[in-house]
C-alpha cells in the first residue's frame, strides 16, 4: 500500500485526464472486478471502534455521493473503508443536471459539482444494496442518504423521506438491519432548489420527528456548512437532537467559493458545492462547534475537507464518532483510510 500511496500522484496525473464522471465508473467497475477477484481471500477486519451499537473495524468511510446507485460499497469497504454512506436516494429514479457537473481545480486539491440526486430512485437502490449486503466484510455497515424530489414541494417533503424508509423497511430482513448503521436525511445539497430551506427553524424539527417516528433505524441528519451565523447554526443542531435524532453528519458541500483562492471565480462560475482542501478549516471549525452543542453523547460524523490520515486522527480528537472521506480519496487514493 505504501508503494501504491507513493505512486499515486502519477497515477492520478493520467486518471485526471478523463472526464471525471466517465472515469468514476471506470473505477467502479475495475473495484467491482478487484472486490470479485478476491472474494475468497479472508478479510482482515478486526473490530476497532463502534457506532450506534456496531462493532467496526475502522472510524473512516466513504461519505454519501460516491455509491449513489449502491453497487460499490462491498468493493470500497475491500479496500479498507468500514462504512459507506450510499445514496443520496430520492424516491423515484432522477437524472440529475446536465453535464458537465463536475469540475476538477487540482490546484486546490478541490471539487465542485451540480450533480442534482442523479440516483436510480430508491427502490432499484435497495434492490441494489441487499444484494450488496450478503458481500461485506465482519465489522462493517452502510449508511442509507436518502433526500426529497426535486419537484417536491418543501411542504411535502417529509413524505418523500418517509417514503424511502417505508420502500426499506416494508422488505428488510433481520441480517440486512444488522449491517445498516443509520438512516441520512440529506437536506443540505445545494443543488435540489429550496432543499436546504428544510434546515430552518421553520421546517427542521418537525421533519425530525416526524422521519424519526417511523424510522427502525438511528436516524442523522446531514448539515451544510453555509450557516449565515454560528447561532443558527447551533439552533439547527438542538432542534435535530430535540426531535430525537440519533446524530449528525458536518457537514455536505459549500457554496462559499472564496474558500477555493485563486480558483475562486472558476468554482463560482460552474456552480454548485465545493468540496476537497477549502473546505477542511470550516469543517473542523463546525465540529467544534456542533460538539459543544450536542454535549459529550451525540454521535457525530465528521465530512468535508479530509485529505489525509493526519486529518482523521485529527477529527477522531476533536470529537468525531466516525470521519469521512470523498474529494481526499479522489486526489490521495485509498491509502487515506489507513490512518
Ligand atoms: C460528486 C459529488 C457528489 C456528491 N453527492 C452527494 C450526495 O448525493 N449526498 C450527500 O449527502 N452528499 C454528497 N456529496 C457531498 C459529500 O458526501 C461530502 O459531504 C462533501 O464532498 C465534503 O467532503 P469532502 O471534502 O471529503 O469531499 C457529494 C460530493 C461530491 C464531490
Amino acid at each position: 500500500m505504501k508503494l501504491f500511496s507513493s505512486l499515486y500522484p502519477f497515477l492520478r496525473f493520467f486518471l485526471f485526464l478523463s472526464d471525471p464522471e466517465i472515469l468514476h465508473e471506470k473505477v467502479g467497475l475495475l473495484l467491482r472486478v478487484r472486490h470479485f477477484l478476491r472474494r475468497w481471500l479472508p478479510y482482515k477486519s478486526t473490530a476497532r471502534t463502534q457506532f450506534a451499537g456496531k462493532p467496526l473495524f475502522s472510524s473512516v468511510g466513504i461519505a454519501a455521493g460516491y455509491d449513489k446507485y449502491g453497487k460499490l460499497f462491498p468493493a470500497l469497504m475491500d479496500l479498507g473503508f468500514a462504512t459507506v454512506e450510499t445514496g443520496t436516494f430520492t424516491p423515484y429514479p432522477q437524472n440529475g443536471n446536465p453535464r458537465p457537473r463536475i469540475l476538477r481545480l487540482p490546484s486546490e486539491h478541490a471539487i465542485v459539482n451540480k450533480m442534482g440526486f442523479n440516483n436510480p430512485g430508491i427502490e432499484k437502490g435497495w434492490k441494489e444494496i441487499k444484494k450488496g449486503l450478503r458481500k461485506i466484510p465482519p465489522n462493517a455497515a452502510i449508511g442509507i442518504s436518502i433526500g426529497k424530489g426535486k419537484d417536491t414541494s418543501l411542504e411535502n417533503a417529509v413524505d418523500d423521506y418517509k417514503f424511502c424508509l417505508d420502500v426499506i423497511q416494508s422488505d428488510l430482513l433481520p441480517e440486512e438491519e444488522k449491517k445498516i448503521l443509520y438512516i441520512a436525511i440529506n437536506i443540505s445539497s445545494p443543488n435540489t432548489p429550496e432543499l436546504r430551506k428544510l434546515q430552518s427553524r421553520g421546517y427542521i424539527g418537525d421533519l425530525v420527528r416526524k422521519v424519526v417516528k417511523v424510522s427502525q433505524f438511528p436516524v442523522l441528519v446531514k448539515l451544510a456548512p453555509d450557516f449565515d451565523t454560528d447561532e443558527e447554526f447551533t439552533q439547527a443542531i438542538e432542534s435535530i437532537i430535540s426531535n430525537g435524532a440519533y446524530g449528525i453528519i458536518i457537514s455536505n458541500t459549500t457554496v462559499n467559493y472564496a474558500d477555493a483562492g485563486k480558483k475562486a471565480d472558476a468554482a463560482k462560475n460552474f456552480g454548485g458545492g465545493l468540496s476537497g482542501k477549502p473546505l477542511r478549516e470550516r469543517a473542523e471549525y463546525l465540529l467544534q462547534l456542533a460538539r459543544n452543542a450536542a454535549g459529550p453523547d451525540i454521535p457525530l460524523i465528521s465530512s468535508g475537507g479530509v485529505m489525509s490520515p493526519q486529518d482523521i486522527q485529527k477529527r477522531l480528537s476533536m470529537g468525531a464518532n466516525l470521519v469521512q472521506v470523498y474529494s481526499g480519496f479522489i486526489y490521495f487514493g485509498p491509502s487515506i483510510a489507513h490512518y
